[in-house]
């Protein structure tokens, strides 16, 4: 983590490329969109998204919305459908996100989709934004860029106050215009409102020419909240000391096991490689006993997400 103080960057021609070969680096850079503030990775870098969560402190591994130049760039990552392309033809760049099923081969660390099998996408308005968006070229994923539990950033100076010693850098362009996070949609099925924001629901219906799903009508739980988790159809054994006949092992740090999260007994390593992990584990059809993985920094994160995975499901 940074303990220097991160750098300001105005928004110019050059604090953009800046900004830019920070985030294709590998660093942190909180950046304007017209929603609010976000916190920014490389999508594509695992331990770049985990460190992500570490700056923000959260104890779980929400999914991230991943931030696109243009729909040209999103379409890559993901199956298509008709009502994305209405949605997207009429609302981006703006404050919108799209959940649809990913790609095979999208690249994208399994840490921004939380191991799931969609992904959220948005291209976000202004021309900041989209300047710096073009110079990575590739997808950035970013959530508001505040520390867990307090509320979204809306000038560089409130990401300053909270994230200023643990970022690399901000670029700052003043003011949100909209200042309240995007409308996310789910096109997975039917199309869901997950989190009413920025563009209004009527306004998505009037386009789509039906009403929207709701969440409770969709089934998943409250927006905000996990909207739905990866679950491994194995079962898992927390703690493990040594392995029951029969399991197969999830190790972390110098050990005999099947998959290490971190033979190092890195945390950002572990959290950036927890799902690819469980997913690989899964398709052995074995019990899993998982090794102790410290409670500290990250290793809140990454118990929390497997005691979810070991609870028992109906
Ligand atoms: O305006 C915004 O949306 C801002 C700016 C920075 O773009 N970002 C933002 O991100 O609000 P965040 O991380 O605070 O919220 C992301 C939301 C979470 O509630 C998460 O559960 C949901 O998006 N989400 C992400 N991926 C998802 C997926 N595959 N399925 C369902 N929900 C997803
Ligand atoms: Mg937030």
């Amino acid at each position: 983590m940074k303990t220097a103080a991160s750098r300001l960057l105005s928004a110019d021609a050059a604090g953009i490329s800046q900004a830019a070969a920070l985030l294709r680096a590998g660093e942190l850079v909180a950046f304007p969109t017209e929603t609010v503030y976000g916190l920014g990775a490389d999508a594509r870098n695992g331990e770049a998204v985990a460190a992500i969560f570490e700056a923000k402190g959260r104890p779980t591994f929400n999914p991230l919305i991943v931030h696109l130049a243009d729909t040209t760039m999103a379409k890559s990552f993901v199956n298509w459908t008709e009502s994305a392309n209405r949605l997207a033809r009429a609302f981006w760049p703006g404050p919108l996100t799209l959940v649809l099923p990913l790609r095979e081969g999208h690249g994208l660390s399994t840490l921004v989709t939380a191991g799931l099998p969609t992904v959220a996408l948005r291209v976000p308005a202004g021309p900041v934004a989209h300047a710096l968006l073009h110079a990575v070229g590739g997808p950035v994923a970013a959530p508001s860029a505040n520390p867990s539990g307090r509320i979204s950033a809306t000038t560089a100076a409130h990401v300053s106050a909270g994230l200023g010693d643990r970022i690399a850098a901000i670029l700052d362009n003043g003011p949100c215009s909209v200042g309240l996070e995007s409308t996310i949609v789910g096109l997975d099925g039917p199309p869901t409102l997950l989190r009413a924001g920025g563009l209004p629901v009527e306004d998505i219906e009037a386009c789509l020419g039906h009403p929207l799903l709701t969440a409770e009508a969709a089934q998943i739980t409250a927006p905000g909240q996990m909207l739905s988790h990866y679950a491994p159809r194995a079962r898992l054994r927390l703690d493990a000391a040594g392995p029951h006949a029969g399991e197969v092992v999830l190790g972390f740090g110098p050990m005999p096991c099947d998959v290490n999260l971190s033979p190092s007994g890195d945390l950002r390593e572990a959290a950036a490689r927890l799902f690819d992990c469980l997913h690989q584990l899964d398709a052995m059809g074995q019990p899993i006993a998982v090794a102790p993985v410290p409670r500290h920094g990250l290793g809140l994160a990454i118990n929390d997400r497997l005691a979810r995975a070991a609870a028992p499901r109906p």
